[in-house]
């Protein structure tokens, strides 16, 4: 897995992900989003100091995207391309971008998203408790 900087060459990828049923549905926005909405918002999150857009590769595929976004403390999510799903990418994906963040992390994940629960869990996440249907995750630093 290489893991590098997004570009704006990866806008469409990464909207093609998010707009999968599956991502959608584990979503707190479960909408489609629309595609210009979607490059704009891109477009805004490359030039934000306090986002981070990697894609994983693995033999030249776009395996998939972690975000982070930095506040008192930085939230981290993750979309693995639909077409590479549980083989055990997101692990990789995720345990590498994990090493380039310091500080408390945080994650977002609904209660019924079993795969996500358990990748962040193997990674150090600790449950801090349940809101709205969403399990709140920190990775204290
Ligand atoms: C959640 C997600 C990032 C996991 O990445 P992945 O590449 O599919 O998962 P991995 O193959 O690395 O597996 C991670 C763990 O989840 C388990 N898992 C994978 N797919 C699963 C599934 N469909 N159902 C239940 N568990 C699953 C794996 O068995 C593994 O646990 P193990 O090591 O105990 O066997 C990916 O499925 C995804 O992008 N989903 C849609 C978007 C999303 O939910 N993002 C996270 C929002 S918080």
């Amino acid at each position: 897995m290489i893991l590098r900087p997004a570009t704006e060459a990866d806008a469409v990828d990464v909207w093609t992900w998010r707009q999968d049923p599956l991502t959608r549905a584990m979503s707190r926005t479960p909408e489609e989003i629309d595609r210009h909405f979607h490059m704009a918002w891109f477009a805004r999150a490359l030039a934000d100091p306090d986002r981070t857009l990697l894609i994983g590769e693995v033999d030249g595929e776009k395996i998939g995207m972690v975000r982070f976004d930095r506040g008192s403390e930085t939230e981290v999510s993750i979309n693995v391309n639909p077409a590479y799903r549980s083989r055990g990418h997101g692990h990789a994906l995720l345990s590498q971008a994990m090493q380039s963040v310091g500080g408390d992390v945080w994650a977002e994940i609904r209660e019924d998203n079993h795969a996500s629960r358990r990748l962040f869990e193997q990674l150090g996440f600790e449950f801090q408790g349940l809101r709205d249907g969403f399990r709140r995750y920190l990775r204290p630093a």
